[in-house]
């Protein structure tokens, strides 16, 4: 049997932040509201001309070499992020030949904030088919450029970063593997979270030309809060059924950073110990795609998550999109 393993993490965040002070002197916001309500207090912005790329090779190299794997041993690139470095090519291409390889398949996902959901659900299948051996996952975004900073409920999550998984086959279950995993998609709800250009729907309107693009993202704050909530409460109620595990038998809950408040209704409504999920968006923000792996590997650096401990990774995003797997580290 082939099983699916991470064998490196790493992630990436800029330099620059953007504290809710700062924010402050934009729109008419406070530290305590935006503490209170979201638990952010900084979120970190890409440098000028730092690209989605830029930053996934940075993650990438820190996984590459955690993994002890070389970029030439990659069989597959998958890069999930919410706004790419161009259209074309795309961000995993630029990705490979920034990591100085070539000849190996790439591909960008585009599932919003569970893109690295959906793209290490992908990769498991094709490390348990045998296919591949090697894989690198990353979620890069640089969100910064479509945040609208005079919409004062939007401009107060968002921010910029990026984490990367190296996943590869193992005939040792005990090394890692993914017990259980599920993606989801809410196309009617896909006006809840929102960006409409770059894109053909846009282009075909008579003001496309006339520099009135709207390149923002657009959110129904309160709808994607409860949604998200119900998605998690099903997400971890599944995980459980399909795996007839309890929920003592899941170490660590790894969510999607959208909202410290969303987790701690997750772990109300549920029973889940507080304890045992990593809560790191005070010092992020709303990372999107990238916000899953960044805080896996934060919190293994920090020495909470170890090997040989199961955790639950669970997702949501625009479209709307949820993706949940169940895996031994
Ligand atoms: O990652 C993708 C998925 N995204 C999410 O999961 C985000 C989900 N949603 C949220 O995180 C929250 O809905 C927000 C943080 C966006 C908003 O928090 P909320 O507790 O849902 O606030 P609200 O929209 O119910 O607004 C409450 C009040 C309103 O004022 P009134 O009408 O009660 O007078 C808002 O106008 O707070 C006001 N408000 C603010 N006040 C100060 C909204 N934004 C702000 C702000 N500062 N930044």
């Amino acid at each position: 049997m082939n099983y699916c393993r991470i064998s490196g993490l790493g992630y990436y965040l800029p330099e620059k932040v953007l504290t809710n002070q700062d924010l402050e002197k934009m729109v008419d916001t406070s530290d305590e509201w935006i503490r209170q309500r979201t638990g952010i207090e900084l979120r970190h912005i890409a440098g000028e001309d730092e690209l989605p790329s830029d930053m996934a090779l940075k993650a990438s190299l820190q996984a590459l070499e955690q993994s002890q794997i070389k970029p030439e041993d990659l069989d597959f690139i998958l890069v999930a992020t919410l706004y790419p470095d161009q259209l074309m090519p795309n961000t995993a291409c630029e990705l490979q030949r920034k990591l100085g390889i070539s000849n190996v398949p790439s591909l960008d996902i585009s599932a919003a904030c569970s893109g690295f959901v959906y793209g290490l659900s992908i990769a498991s299948q094709y490390i348990q088919s045998g296919t591949y051996k090697n894989i690198l996952v990353v979620g890069t975004e640089t969100l910064h450029h479509i945040t609208n900073y005079e919409d004062r409920t939007t401009c107060i999550l968002f921010g910029d970063g990026a984490g990367a998984f190296v996943v590869s086959q193992t005939d040792d279950p005990q090394k890692g593997c993914v017990y259980h995993q599920e993606l989801q998609a809410y196309g009617d709800l896909g006006e809840l979270l929102f960006i409409s250009s770059p894109g053909a729907k846009q282009a075909a309107k008579k003001d496309f030309n006339t520099g009135k693009q709207d390149t923002y993202i657009h959110m129904d704050g309160q709808k994607v809060f409860r949604k998200a909530v119900q998605i998690m409460c099903d997400a971890y109620e599944k995980a459980l059924k399909d795996t007839g595990r309890t929920p003592d038998q899941i170490d660590w809950l790894v969510p999607h950073q959208a909202n410290e408040r969303i987790l701690k209704k997750f772990c109300k409504s549920t029973s889940f110990p507080e304890e045992k999920v990593i809560f790191d968006i005070k010092e992020t923000g709303n990372t999107s795609s990238a916000s899953i792996p960044l805080s896996m590997a934060r919190a293994v650096e920090q020495g909470k998550i170890k090997r040989g401990q199961d955790i639950l990774m669970v997702a949501m995003g625009g479209g709307m999109t949820s993706g949940s797997i169940l895996l031994r580290y």
